[in-house]
């Protein structure tokens, strides 16, 4: 059953204050894999990459050259992106630490990197064995090249919201973070909340606070673990304030392999059910990415904890 079957008309009437459209950033082949158990084969990450562009998503974020000590899962990096059929019109960003990371980015002809901060020092410590102040010195240098190599670069921002080991998190503190990054080069800042945990009250206020800093909607993107089941309700609090680009995993997958508690990221499928009813575009074909989710449940052999895949997956 699909979104017109319970009566939806197919051309909804947009909410006047929503975005007329939202750009999907796809992190489950990143981040949703990064955290499996076992490690999924290469030949079933291209497949799910494959079928996740077929389903009409352009921003794939495709894996991670981070050690491969630390994320084992995707020490594939490399085979996967020279056997990735990179599809006209589509991005592919790939996580980037370190000069090590970006070397081998410049070697895998990479046009879209992200770096990965944290807005607090327990969770710079765990992630990136950086204090606070020294995962920026890590960083700029590494933005910098990058940008000179004419790549696009993102900037994520984890624990923006609350952290297992400080609590919640001051928006103060999260926006004096995410300037560092805006001001060495990044050209979006993406909204983390690792651990899931945010509501949506917590949202509006961060994004006031980036407004005061003389940051505007336009340079944000929001990512939301559903831990607390409440990724849904951030999203649509984020979209409100006229943020517009939004991460998320087909089928919920995903989580943090160094953060406590981080449970899957909002599901594409749950956001796209939302942008449906509210009348926003946003290119995906639904059915599509039901049917990938469930194919990529039987490979993981367990259920998709998203609700709209398992309503549809008949
Ligand atoms: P380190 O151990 O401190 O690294 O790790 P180092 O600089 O001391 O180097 C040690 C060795 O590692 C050296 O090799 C380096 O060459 C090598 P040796 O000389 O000993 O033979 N090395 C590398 N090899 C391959 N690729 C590299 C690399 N860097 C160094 N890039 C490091 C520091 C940052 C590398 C490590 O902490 C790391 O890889 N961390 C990544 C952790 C991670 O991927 N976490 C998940 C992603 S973040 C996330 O999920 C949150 C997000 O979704 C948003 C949200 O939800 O909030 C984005
Ligand atoms: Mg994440």
């Amino acid at each position: 059953m699909g979104a017109r079957d319970v009566g939806l008309p197919e051309h909804l009437p947009r909410s006047g204050e929503l975005p007329a459209e939202v750009t999907i950033w796809e992190v489950g082949p990143r981040d949703g894999l990064q955290n499996e158990a076992a490690t999924v084969p290469v030949d079933v990450k291209l497949e799910f990459l494959d079928r996740l562009a077929d389903a009409g998503l352009t921003t794939l974020e495709a894996t991670s050259f981070v050690h491969p000590k630390w994320v084992p899962q995707l020490a594939d990096a490399e085979e996967l992106l020279s056997r990735l059929d990179r599809r006209t019109g589509a991005r592919y960003p790939v996580l980037v630490p370190n000069a090590r990371g970006l070397d081998r980015a410049v070697d895998a002809g990479i046009a879209d990197i992200a770096v990965f901060a944290s807005a607090t020092e327990s969770f710079a410590k765990r992630n990136l064995n950086s204090t606070y102040d020294e995962q920026f010195a890590m960083f700029e240098p590494v933005i910098a090249r990058a940008r000179g190599e004419g790549m696009a670069v993102r900037g994520y921002l984890s624990m923006c919201f609350g952290d297992p080991w400080e609590g919640v998190v001051d928006p103060g503190q999260v926006v004096a973070a995410g300037r560092r990054l805006l001001d060495a080069g990044c050209g979006q800042l993406s909204l983390g909340d690792t651990i899931g945990v945010a509501t949506p009250g917590q949202v509006d206020r961060l994004v006031d606070a980036f407004a005061a800093a003389g940051v505007g909607v336009d340079a944000l993107a929001v990512h939301f673990h559903d831990t607390y089941g409440q990724a849904l309700s951030n999203t649509l609090a984020a979209l409100r304030r006229g943020v517009a680009t939004v991460d998320s995993s087909a089928g919920g997958l995903g989580g943090c392999p160094y953060a406590e508690s981080a449970t899957g990221n909002l599901a594409t499928e749950d956001l796209v059910w939302m942008l449906d009813g509210l009348g926003v575009r946003h290119g995906a074909d639904l059915d599509a990415l039901v049917t990938t989710s469930t194919w990529m449940a039987q490979r993981l052999g367990r259920p998709s904890p998203s609700r709209v895949v398992r309503a549809l997956a008949g």
